[in-house]
């Protein structure tokens, strides 16, 4: 009872559950619910206030930061293409301390643009197409600091431009077409705190008429315009200012400078200037010492006059940068006041001898710093026998053609600190140059063309600290090389071309905690290269040079085995086809390893124990590193639960399992774009309960419902997903996008879909036998009921009339009784009987003509045997008259038992059964005697009565042919 109850309401339940199941997905994924993932920015990793929308061909700003949070604290929009600001368009962040929107397309800023920013520091508008700044473009702002407008082609400022701006102290103006000081004066006029203001780049022709700067205003760049005079704003216009930098505009009238005060400067610059600073200083109220003379003509008086002019009290430092000075004498500075630090940078200098000529003694004892770079510096004799200058502690002679180094060369500068010989074409550094340094800490020579170094090169810096040799052309560390440099913490080689390292080499080096080899041509490593340095190194970079596995046994020990405080290693892009293996226990004794990079290195496999012994480890970095799609074995990470990074990005890797990714579960970023990722995990996303940073960028997703789970996750979990509103599924045809991707699509196809195709199918498939078995014929018969009926319909055949008598229904077997017996007898009576092999007609099927032969006849004489009970056609015959017997309520059957069928066997036919229940029947009599009664009840039989639906007077002894119709023709 039940059963069939709950099968019959089956169909409609499971109906049910689909559409339920659908809905609530859809209320799942209803839009509204913030998805952790933006649609044009990023959130910096490290930041969670910090977005960056860049380079996202962005022409819309709500579009483009409507769904940032709003505790916003620093936006960046940088390199779109937005046009217009529209008021208010920020106030969804009022958090925003700083705002961004460098190189745009920005021609517009609607009044109240920013409206709402209470809390914005530094607002950016540099590279755009500003023209104006409409009145009120920066309401709201009270406390920006800092504006920055540079470069925009805003020919004028509207007086109100600035409108309040309470707190503003920088205001950047460079390179945006200003021609009129006087408006731009005008409009900063309520800008009460501000103290710095460029203007370079501008086409200013002079600064007046205008109405006075505001008195805060400390800083005032002037650079680059086409001022020709300084007094256009009248005499107080600079009064305020502490730093004026006039350089590089066409001031040659020195006079103008009289005009105006300027007493309270203490910079002044006036490079590029075609002036006369003697002059200058002459006429106006400028302090002697505030003028920068770099860049400016000194003319006959040359140094002297500069020097002359200074006086004799100390100086803190002396610049004297562009000034085309060939040549320094004994005693060319003699007359300048001792001054700390001394810039003689962008001269034409061939040589400094030894420094201490050139200046006074009281100058060598108290200079501090000496620059001299981008001069012609050719080399650097000995200076055994030199002044000594006690106080230097810095030299700078970068960026000049110093091709050799003397020895003793830097001996007038026993206490020197950091010594900066880099960029320059060194290619001979005698074995003494350096001498005995004993405050040395910093020494660089790095892009020069050093080839050999020698020990004695370093055994007088006993304090130095660093070391940087990087792209020279070393091709050998002898033995001991820097054994002197005990102190020695930072050491770059890199960019040399060593091959070979041994064990020597770094030999004496007791406190190296970072070695720089990246860059160069080893294309081995062992454990015992490091051996002297294995208690201290912490950073070892070995990034670009010919490391390469082929065989996952090592031979040796494993080569980091002895680095237990190494923390970061770096072994990427080894050349030139990478590492291609690592082999097993590579990594092993890396204990405290934090870092470990070992991208772009083609590797064919990573072997499951290779990170095992990196329990420390935070950061991993395998991008680039694929050699065509590989995977990850499982466990490989097995040992890294502190990892925080793991960047995978284009690693080639296709899948990502659990039992690869199940033990990081202290990561926090992962980057997996350019993979062939079909899919992300929903098992992986699980068990990463700490990410906050995942990019799949690039990956052709499949969007298959297996994906379904990705929008849940995405709603309870604190990842971002970068971009993930572009993240699109690899399918043919027109780019679809993975948000845009439906799972209720998934449960309607694979649910009601499949239900409905198949159901109907299913109850069909059980339905047919069931059909088959009862009602078969019975539709057949039905069918051609209506057949007929349209057929007579058609052809108005006429009704009622008979054109037999009788069908005669037979088994073949039984054909010879009925065609010597009941024929000649029947239609010897008169009756006109229809016989199928004599009167069926052709080329019809001959189920139609079985039905038109009972149809067309009055009665239906069935001859009953045991075959004819068996035999199909026969069967059907009978059904079919039968049915007449049912459905017109007339008795058409007249039945004719030819031989004793017992009822059991009758029973296998219980329609025939049913009919001979109801139907009496007429036996055959074997003996003679009985056989014209027998013809006579027959004949009575067919000719029958029109009483329908009585049962037939078996016996009726009319005259033959006197009733019933003539057989029609
Ligand atoms: C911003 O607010 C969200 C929750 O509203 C919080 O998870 C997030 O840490 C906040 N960000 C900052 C920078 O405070
Ligand atoms: C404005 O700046 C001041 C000082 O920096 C700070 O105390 C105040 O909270 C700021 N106002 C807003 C709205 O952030
Ligand atoms: C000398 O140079 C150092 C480092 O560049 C700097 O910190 C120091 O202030 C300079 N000294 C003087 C007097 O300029």
């Amino acid at each position: 009872m039940q059963d069939s109850a709950m099968e019959q309401g089956h169909g409609s339940l499971a109906q049910h559950g689909t559409a339920l199941l659908a809905l609530m997905l859809v209320l799942v994924r209803a839009p509204g619910v913030p998805a952790y993932g933006f649609r044009n920015c990023l959130q910096a990793p490290d930041d969670p206030g910090h977005f960056r929308c860049i380079q996202r061909f962005l022409s819309n700003m709500a579009g483009a930061v409507g769904d940032l949070p709003a505790n916003t604290t620093v936006l960046e929009v940088a390199h779109n293409t937005i046009a217009c600001l529209l008021p208010g368009a920020f106030t969804h962040l009022p958090a925003l301390r700083s705002l961004h929107l460098p190189f745009n397309q920005l021609c517009d800023l609607a009044p109240g643009a920013f409206v709402g920013l209470q809390a914005l520091q530094s607002l950016n508008l540099s590279h755009n197409q500003l023209q104006t700044l409409p009145a009120g473009a920066f309401t709201g702002l009270p406390n920006l600091t800092e504006l920055v407008l540079n470069t925009n082609p805003l020919r004028m400022l509207p007086v109100d431009a600035f409108g309040p701006l309470p707190n503003l102290r920088r205001l950047l103006l460079c390179s945006c077409h200003l021609c009129d000081f006087g408006t731009i004066a005008q409009s900063l006029q309520g800008l009460t705190a501000l103290q710095e203001l460029s203007l370079c780049g501008n086409r200013l022709r002079a600064l007046g008429p205008s109405p006075g700067l505001p008195p805060s205003l400390a800083v005032l760049r002037l650079c680059n315009n086409s001022l020709v005079a300084v007094d256009g704003g009248g005499r107080a216009l600079l009064a305020g200012v502490r730093d004026l930098d006039l350089s590089y505009n066409n001031l040659s009238d020195a006079d103008s400078f009289a005009r105006v005060s300027l007493a309270h400067l203490s910079i002044l610059r006036l490079a590029g200037n075609q002036l006369d600073p003697f002059q200058l200083l002459a006429v106006s109220n400028v302090p002697n010492r505030s003028l920068d003379f770099s860049g400016l003509p000194l003319g006959a008086k040359g140094v002297h006059g500069v020097c002359r002019c200074l006086g004799p009290a100390p100086l803190t430092q002396l610049l004297l940068q562009h000034l085309e000075l060939h040549m320094l004498h004994n005693g060319s500075l003699a007359a300048c006041p001792p001054m700390r630090a001394l810039d003689l940078s962008g001269n034409r200098l061939r040589a400094l001898g030894c420094v201490g000529e050139f200046l006074s003694a009281p100058q060598r004892a108290v200079l501090e710093n000496l620059t001299a770079e981008h001069n012609l510096l050719a080399g650097l004799g000995s200076c055994l026998q030199a002044m000594r200058l006690p106080m230097l502690r810095e030299l700078n002679l970068s960026y000049n053609r110093v091709l050799s180094v003397g020895r003793g060369a830097f001996a007038f500068a026993p206490n020197l600190r950091a010594l900066r010989l880099n960029i320059n074409t060194v290619a001979f550094l005698h074995r003494q140059a350096l001498g005995t340094l004993p405050g040395l800490t910093e020494l660089r020579l790095d892009n020069n063309l050093l080839t050999d170094l020698y020990i004695e090169s370093f055994a007088g810096l006993p304090r130095l600290e660093t070391l940087n040799l990087r792209n020279n052309r070393v091709a050998v560390l002898f033995p001991g090389v820097f054994k002197h440099l005990g102190h020695l913490r930072t050491l770059d080689l890199g960019g040399n071309i060593l091959r070979r390292l041994t064990p020597a080499a770094f030999h004496g080096l007791g406190s190296l905690a970072r070695l720089y080899l990246d860059g160069n041509h080893i294309a081995h490593i062992s454990a015992d290269i490091f051996q002297p340095v294995q208690t201290t190194l912490e950073v070892l970079d070995l990034k670009g040079n010919r490391l390469q596995y082929i065989t996952a046994q090592l031979t040796h020990e494993p080569p980091f085995l002895y680095l237990n405080r190494l923390t970061d290693l770096k072994l990427q892009a080894q050349q030139p086809y990478g590492l291609k293996l690592i082999p097993h226990h590579f990594f092993r004794g890396l204990t405290a390893l934090q870092a470990l990079y070992l991208a772009q290195n083609k590797l064919l496999s990573v072997p499951p124990d290779a990170f095992d012994d990196l329990a420390q480890l935070r950061y991993l970095t395998l991008a680039d590193s694929s050699n065509g799609m590989w995977d990850l074995p499982p466990g490989v990470f097995k040992n890294l639960s502190r990892l925080r990074v793991l960047d995978l990005e284009n690693a080639g890797v296709h899948t990502l399992s659990l039992e690869v990714l199940g033990n990081l579960t202290q990561l926090e970023e992962l980057r997996l774009a350019k993979n062939e990722l079909r899919t992300f995990n929903g098992s992986v996303a699980r068990a990463l309960r700490t990410l906050h940073y995942l990019d799949l960028r690039k990956c052709p997703l499949s969007c298959a419902c297996a994906d379904a789970w990705l929008w849940p996750w995405l709603n309870s979990s604190h990842a971002q997903v970068v971009y993930l509103y572009n993240l699109t599924c690899a399918r043919r045809g027109p780019p679809t996008y993975l948000h845009g991707f439906s799972a209720t699509v998934c449960f309607l196809d694979v649910g009601l879909y499949l239900f409905a195709a198949t159901a109907p199918a299913l109850l069909l498939f059980m339905a047919l036998p069931v059909l088959y078995l009862r009602a078969y014929w019975r539709l057949r018969y039905h069918c051609f009921l209506l057949r007929s009926w349209v057929n007579e319909r058609w052809q108005r055949a006429d009704e009622g009339h008979y054109r037999y008598d009788a069908f005669v229904s037979y088994n073949s077997a039984d054909e010879a009784w009925v065609l010597q017996d009941l024929v000649p007898q029947l239609e010897g009576a008169g009756l006109c009987l229809c016989l199928h092999h004599r009167d069926f007609r052709l080329g019809r099927s001959i189920v139609d003509n079985i039905v038109d032969g009972i149809y067309s006849s009055r009665k239906t004489v069935c001859v009953l045997s045991r075959r004819y009970l068996r035999s199909e056609w026969c069967s059907l015959e009978i059904q079919l008259a039968s049915y007449r017997l049912f459905d017109e309520l007339r008795d058409v059957l007249v039945l004719v038992l030819l031989e004793d069928v017992p009822e059991r066997e009758l029973s296998a036919y219980h329609r025939m059964r049913k009919v001979m229940l109801r139907k009496t029947y007429i036996h055959w009599p074997p003996e003679p005697a009985a056989q014209s009664l027998f013809w006579a009840q027959l004949c009575c039989a067919v000719r029958g009565s029109h009483a329908d639906g009585k049962d037939e007077e078996l016996c009726c002894f009319d005259d033959p042919g006197t009733e019933g119709p003539g057989p029609s023709s």
